[in-house]
């Protein structure tokens, strides 16, 4: 048996796509991967003193390399990072192996979620509420073009967490 293709989960910051994914993948007794977390134990430092050491266009090429490594994995769920399906074709690469998941959600709700979470996340570590929400709503815009080339589209407003894993493996498997 060659397995199956894994499942990429796409999405702005905070929607969800870590809890979704761990649940997702014990469900499906699937192996876990966050590119972010794996991203931070290859490189020994986390994500905010990446972008402090080396800048974002940095982290984007290990964001790149990392898809291009997951290639072959297989039986595994796979949260990427909010930015990474805007840079270097990562859409064209993520759809070439696996099977890609956009997770929607508001501007409105997405802000509500990341105004408590924002310290470990180095593009909006600095805002205050008022201009979190701007940047939300703006870089929502910009990305979305990017997240809807993903296969599937999950209004994860409308759902709670069950739900959404059960339309995922219904929709994918
Ligand atoms: C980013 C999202 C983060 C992380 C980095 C940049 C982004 O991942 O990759 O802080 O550009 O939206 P999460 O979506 O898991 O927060």
């Amino acid at each position: 048996m060659d397995g199956s293709k894994p499942i990429a989960l796409i999405g702005f910051m905070g929607v969800g796509k870590t809890s979704l994914g761990k649940k997702l993948a014990k469900q499906l007794g699937w192996i876990f991967i966050d590119t972010d977390k794996l991203i931070e134990q290859k490189q020994g430092i986390n994500i905010m003193q990446i972008f402090e050491k080396c800048g974002e266009n940095h982290f984007r090429q290990l964001e790149h390399n990392l898809v291009l490594e997951l290639k072959s994995v297989k039986n595994a769920v796979i949260a990427t990072g909010g930015g990474l399906p805007c840079f270097h074709d990562n859409m064209i690469h993520l759809n070439s192996f696996a099977q890609t998941v956009y997770l929607k959600k508001e501007a409105d709700q997405l802000t509500n979620h990341l105004k408590n979470k924002k310290s470990t996340r180095p593009l909006i570590a600095q805002l205050n509420e008022h201009q979190l929400h701007d940047y939300v709503e703006q870089k929502l815009k910009e990305r979305t073009n990017f997240y809807e080339l993903a296969q599937f589209c999950i209004d994860a407003d409308r759902y709670a967490l069950e739900k959404i894993t059960f339309l995922i493996q219904s929709k994918t498997l």
